[in-house]
This record gives structure tokens, sequence and C-alpha cells, in this order.
């Protein structure tokens, strides 16, 4: 199996109460980490990559690579566009090979995010590549004292229908209190919200800036109806600390050591958030 669109499967999580992660991966050895604990877990997972770094050089044959890797795989594994940035942006990443896009327009006001996202979605599904929007904005985590800890950009549940109706597209992310990156403060997520936007539309939704969720929060926007959860910061960090301990005790690290254990870090760190996300043995 399989590259594939992730819809169907995100579908499948929304009836049965679990969540698909997405991880942005930004090189080899997190991407390897990916698809070993996406193996191991028997799990679907999402590998995305993110609107800038569709701009490196190596974009294209970082595409074909996980494209390559994602076909050998026993799992269904999709390849996502994460935080589009423009019509056109997304139009690379379908030409790449991307089974699936996020346009993010939600900086934008309300008829502008509809405009480009319903233009984006009007091309992809005639190519078969499933399309997500955000509607309110998920800011950073470094800002969340005087962003989401205020509940600036939330989304308005008022808007959803409407939003979802005009412009045809998959998935959802909401902004219901997390934000990307490490937090300035907890994250303090409203599930009244969450609720309220469920019951509004059918299509699976998003939680952006999983790092620094706790394990109950993850549990219960999933029981509230989210059904995918975008994860990066935690994967890198964590590492990183690994590494420079690693690098700190051993007498003479290796390159090898180091490569290998970056490896094993990031297989165990997706692996902990498939299992926790309910996505393990859905194979
Ligand atoms: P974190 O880096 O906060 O986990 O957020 C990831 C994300 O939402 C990517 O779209």
């Amino acid at each position: 199996m399989p590259l594939v669109s992730i819809l169907n499967e995100l579908k499948r999580a929304q009836r049965e109460r679990y969540a698909v992660p997405c991880f942005d991966t930004f090189d080899l050895f997190s991407t390897e980490g990916m698809f070993l604990a996406a193996a191991q877990k028997a799990a679907p997972t999402i590998i995305a990559i993110y609107d800038s770094a569709l701009n490196r050089p190596n974009a294209r044959a970082m595409a074909a690579y996980i494209r390559t890797r994602a076909k050998e795989a026993a799992q269904p594994i999709s390849l996502m566009l994460d935080h589009g940035s423009s019509f056109e942006q997304c139009m690379k990443a379908i030409h790449y090979g991307f089974t699936d896009v996020m346009y993010d327009g939600s900086r934008l006001p309300l008829e502008e995010n509809i405009a480009t996202t319903k233009a984006i979605v009007r091309v992809a599904h005639a190519m078969g590549i499933g399309v997500e929007a955000e509607l309110g904005h998920v800011g950073s985590g470094s800002e969340y004292r005087s962003y989401g800890a205020q509940r600036k950009g939330f989304t308005d549940p008022a808007a959803v229908e409407h939003f979802v109706q005009e412009t045809g597209v998959d998935l959802l992310a909401v902004a219901i209190g997390t934000a990307h990156g490490l937090y300035d403060g907890d994250p303090q997520i409203d599930l009244e919200l969450l609720r309220n936007i469920r019951r509004r539309v059918d299509i699976p939704l998003v939680l952006h800036g999983g790092t620094g969720c706790s394990e109950k929060q993850f549990r219960d926007v999933i029981e509230a109806g989210i059904s995918k959860i975008n994860v990066a910061t935690d994967l890198f960090v964590t590492t990183g600390k690994r590494l420079v301990e690693i690098a700190k005790t051993a007498e003479a690290p290796r390159y090898f050591d180091l490569t290998s254990k970056a490896i094993e870090s990031f297989t165990e760190r997706c692996g902990y958030y498939l299992d926790l996300f309910g996505a393990s043995g859905r194979v």
C-alpha cells in the first residue's frame, strides 16, 4: 500500500474517535524515524513539508524520496504540504506529487481566505488531492500569553458552515487555544468551542500546535472531535537535546552514532504520538 491521500483514513479516524498525526519533516533522519514508527506501530501517518521548505533546492528530491519510501510501505502514508502560503505554492506541491495540501489563509480577511481556498480545492479535487484550510488563526507559542491565552484568533463558530460550504474543503484546522512552537505559559484549550464547531460540520477537524499539550488534552480533543493532530517542534527539540547529551557524555562520539541515535529518537517520539492518538494498529 501506499502513498495515499489521507482523507479516507481521516474519515475513519473521525468515525472511530482517534487521530492521525501529521509530522513535519526537515531532513532524511527525521523522515526515516517517521517511516519506521509508522511500520512498527502499523499506523496510518502523514508526513508533511512546510511551505518554506518547498523553496529549498532539495524540495522536489525530498518529495520524490518520501513518495518512493511511502509506495514501499505497508501502511497508508500521505505526503502533505503544511501551511501552503499561496495558490502557487499549493500548485507546486501538487506538481511535486504531494497527496494532500494545506492552504493557510488564516491571516487573511474571511472572503479572501475563502476565495483562494476554493480555487485550490477546484484544482486539487480534479487531481484526487485532499485540501486542508485554516479558519481562525493558530498563532505562535512564544506570543501565547498575549495571543492565544487572550483568545485572540480563535475560530468563529458562526463562520464555519459558510466557510466549509463555500470552499468545498476536505479538512478544517481550527484555532481553539493551541499555538505553534514552545509555549510561553500553558496551552488552554476551549473544548466547548471545539464541540460547537464539531456539531456544525461533518468534515475531519485538525489541531495544529501539538507540542506542549498534555496527554489529557490530547485525549479530550480527540473525544471532542479532532481527527488529525500536527506535531513538529517536540520531535526536533527532544531529539536535539538527546544528541547534545550523547555528544557531551560519550568519550569520542562518532558521526554515525549520532545519526543513528537521531533516527532512533524520531522513531520513539513518533511512535509515542501514534500510540497516544490511538492510530497504532489501525492498518
Ligand atoms: P508544533 O511545532 O507546535 O508541534 O506545531 C506543529 C504544527 O502545527 C505544524 O503545522
